[in-house]
């Protein structure tokens, strides 16, 4: 089959100065894409700010003889995200992809969790993402076109130590992605996210030299997928590291029903209603429902 291909295609870049974000600007670049290579600059905990990094990128792009601008504003605001939509109209006509993938860490325990802590980190990747992507929807509505990619992490979506406030915005992409899957349904909008693991600045310190193999360019193919006219799929996360890729979902067992449920139910019920045989992966809150109306009425006919 031919290689995938982007000839025309406008994208955005979130956070793409350097790490992950870098290496899916460079793929898609490389593959005919019109890049906007966003990025504020700052350090991992978000504070300073610099045009280096997006800029650095923008020439590395342009020397292998792609197309890219450079965008220094920042995800966490309503108007940063704005200034990010039009740098992109402004260079090149339209928005077709947005790889919401800007990111900052400010851990600590949930015991010793700041307002300083949360704050910053939930207005650069969740309320980010929305920033971002807002003024670019209507424009993906009227042309009946457009890809979103989100970054979330195992952290939010499965539990890490000292992430609350960057698991709660990670998992937050994930509910985010699925409700933009669905309202992008009927006009060729598809919103999927991924999960990556990758040897960035970000990660370092935890990797260490011995995780090497764990390369941004061995995350980016599935963005590069997800990203393209062919991506057959919309509101799906993908773990991805390494080389490893694969399907994160949320299922929903067959559980247990009763008319009258009590408390005592749920306790002497509690390894029927946890058994993970014959689960079911809804792919939207009226199929949940719909698994719910049959539970009734099966044990009513
Ligand atoms: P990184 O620190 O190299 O990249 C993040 C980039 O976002 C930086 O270049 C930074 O300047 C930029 N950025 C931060 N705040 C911004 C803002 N307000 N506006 C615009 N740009 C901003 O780290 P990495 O690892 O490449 O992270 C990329 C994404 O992947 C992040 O969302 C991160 O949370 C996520 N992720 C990474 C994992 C990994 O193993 N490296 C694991 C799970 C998720």
């Amino acid at each position: 089959m031919a290689d995938l291909g982007f000839d025309g295609k406008v994208a955005i870049i979130t956070g793409a100065g350097g790490g992950l974000g870098r290496s899916h600007a460079l793929d898609l670049a490389r593959r005919g894409a019109l890049v906007v290579v966003n990025d504020l600059g700052g350090a991992s905990d978000g504070t300073g700010h610099s045009e280096t990094a997006a800029q650095k990128v923008v020439d590395e792009i342009k020397a292998a003889g792609g197309e890219a601008v450079a965008s220094y504003d920042s995800v966490a605001t309503p108007e940063g995200g704005a200034a990010i939509v039009e740098t992109a109209v402004d260079a090149f006509g339209r928005v077709d992809i947005i790889v919401n993938n800007a990111g900052i860490l400010r851990d600590t325990s949930f015991k010793n969790m700041t307002p300083e802590q949360v704050n910053p980190v939930l207005d650069v990747h969740l309320r980010g993402a929305f920033y971002v992507t807002q003024p670019a929807w209507q424009r993906m509505r009227d042309q009946g076109y457009g890809r979103i990619v989100n970054t979330s992490s195992a952290a939010g979506i499965f539990g890490n130590f000292g992430q609350t406030n960057y698991g709660a915005a990670k998992m937050g992409l994930v509910g985010l992605t699925r409700v933009l899957a669905v309202e992008g349904a009927k006009n060729n909008i598809k919103a999927n996210a991924i999960a990556p693991v990758a040897k960035t600045r970000m990660t370092e310190e935890l990797f260490g030299a011995a995780m090497d193999q764990l390369t941004p360019e061995l995350v980016t193919p599935v963005v590069t997928y997800l990203a393209h006219e062919d991506c057959s799929v919309s509101g799906e996360v993908y773990s991805v590291g390494g080389g490893r890729v694969a399907r994160v979902f949320v299922g929903v067992t067959p559980g247990h029903y009763a008319p009258e449920l009590s408390a005592e139910d749920v306790r002497d019920n509690l390894d029927k209603i946890r058994a993970e045989d014959g689960y079911a992966v809804p792919g939207d809150l009226n199929e949940e429902m719909m698994l719910a109306f049959k539970a009734f009425s099966s044990s009513s006919s």
